[in-house]
């Protein structure tokens, strides 16, 4: 019989903990495929004792099952090298096993070292600068968009070297005049090293190598074959619904639907061919990178959250901000993805809320005359400065809920947080996180 293709999501501003839920559920599954973004994502595996952030590779990449890096997917060879040779230096995986494992979208697209300097030059010239990864994301999509990508499946043909040089020239016009930015002064940051535009250009073209030696497949016929044998697949998504480009919190986004619907062009699936979907979400909040935050806590709470939630970002580094929960926008986010009431929910990080003072969620927006926005009237632009959350207080809990295996054995204020935040939703949540390991979960 033909399967469908499940989906795993994140429903905030990212980092909600979907390597490791990806990494628990990759045994129920014969295919792990990434459909969107690319090295902006930062996927945190803790595996008994050894941490593994996936960028571009799927998070099933340690399961002996298929992992594909699909259509919609942005590529920086530089990175995947990288990636590949710190899982060879896990022990877990020769390359042969990556070869065999690791399949890679003959379409997807590749971020050129002109694209991380256009990203950086961009965000570097702007006003208000949107805070990007620095992945060159962004220009990688635009020139997709703009009929101008080069594909990974160019790599393989005649005339690759000079399709790229025709890219980069053009952009370097455009770098040098019209965002008037010094090209000089440009640092690429990978892997804590930082490189000079050509120091990066000549890595990048020494990358190829290793690339062409790994598995290129037609994305569609494979996913589409696969599914008609009956094989299980989920596609894992990156960033959050909040970040998606149509409905998150534009333009402080990234450039790729982040939401179900875009596993469809992003592997080549129709709408009928979408299974279950699992939405992820912290038991708070958190955004890396610039843009509005009405739950946000620049305070000793938010202080807590993020020493205790080990809040820095996975793919720079860079600090996360903090808040409490948005209820609102989960549910907004929520609507975006599935029917609430079949959608999976999962939510990481319960554990992190052990020992705080106060403990709140917000549970609607209030306009600057102080009316309380009707439910069904909450949109994306409620997020901002001109709206105000309404917060619903909760009692707190000090007890260390790390080791906690089953639901009932919780403390009765954290049962009590649990049960609020599902009825509001209207939707089961049917597994918590309660530490970064595997083993740290509660299934409901
Ligand atoms: P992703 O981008 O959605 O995969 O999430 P990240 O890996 O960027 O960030 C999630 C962080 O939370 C990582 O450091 C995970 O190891 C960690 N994490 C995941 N689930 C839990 C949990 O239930 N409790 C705690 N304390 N940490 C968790
Ligand atoms: P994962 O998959 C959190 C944010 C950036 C910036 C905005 C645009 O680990 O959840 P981009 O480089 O994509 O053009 O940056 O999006 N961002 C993420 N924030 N987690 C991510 O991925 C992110 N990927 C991008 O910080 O605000
Ligand atoms: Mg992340």
């Amino acid at each position: 019989m033909e399967n469908k293709i499940d989906v795993l999501l994140g429903l905030q501003w990212g980092d909600e903990g979907k390597g490791k839920e990806t990494d628990i559920i990759a045994k129920d599954y014969d295919v792990i495929a990434r459909f969107q973004g690319g090295p902006n994502a930062g996927h945190t595996l803790e595996i008994e004792a050894m941490k593994f952030i996936a960028h571009t590779i799927p998070s099933g990449i340690f399961h002996d099952i298929i992992n594909i890096i699909g259509n919609g997917v942005v590529i920086d060879t530089v990175g995947l090298q990288i990636e590949i040779l710190k899982l060879i230096g896990t022990g877990r995986l020769d390359l042969n096993d990556i070869k065999r494992k690791l399949l890679i979208a003959k379409k997807s697209t590749f971020i050129l070292p002109v694209h991380r300097l256009i990203d950086i030059a961009k965000d570097a010239t702007k006003k208000i600068p949107i805070g990007t990864t620095a992945k060159g994301i962004g220009p990688a999509l635009l020139d997709k968009l703009g009929r101008n990508a080069v594909f990974m499946e160019d790599l393989l043909k005649d005339g690759f070297i000079e399709k790229v040089n025709e890219v980069t020239k053009k952009h370097m016009l455009y770098i040098k005049n019209v965002l008037n930015y010094d090209v000089t002064k440009a640092v690429i940051k990978e892997d804590g090293i930082e490189y000079s535009f050509e120091e990066y250009t000549e890595k990048w073209l020494n990358s190829l190598k290793l690339i062409k030696e790994l598995s290129f497949i037609d994305c569609r016929n494979y996913i589409q074959k696969a599914l008609k044998e009956g094989k299980k697949i989920l596609a894992e998504g990156a960033q959050g619904s909040l970040l998606d480009v149509n409905y998150g919190t534009y333009p402080f986004v990234t450039c790729s639907n982040t939401t179900s619907a875009g596993v469809c062009p992003g592997l080549g699936v129709n709408i009928h061919q979408i299974g279950n979907v699992f939405g992820i979400f912290k038991a708070y909040l958190t955004r890396v990178g610039h843009g509005p935050f009405p739950t946000r806590l620049r305070n000793k709470i938010g202080e807590y959250l993020g020493t205790k939630g080990n809040e820095w970002g996975a793919s720079t580094g860079r600090e996360r901000d903090c808040g409490w929960l948005d209820l609102p926008a989960l549910k907004y986010t929520i609507s975006l993805n599935g029917n609430p009431e079949k959608i999976s929910l999962i939510m990481p990080k319960l554990d992190v809320l052990s020992g705080i003072k106060e403990l709140k969620v917000c549970i609607g927006y209030a306009d600057k005359e102080g009316n309380r926005i009707a439910e069904e009237d909450f949109n994306i632009d409620c997020i901002s400065d001109d709206y105000t959350p309404i917060y619903k207080d909760f009692e707190t809990w000090n007890e260390d809920i790390s080791n906690i295996k089953y639901y009932e054995d919780l403390p009765m204020a954290a049962i009590v947080y649990v049960e609020f935040i599902k009825k509001y939703l209207g939707t089961e949540i049917i597994r918590i996180g309660v530490g970064p390991n595997r083993t740290q979960t509660i299934h409901k």
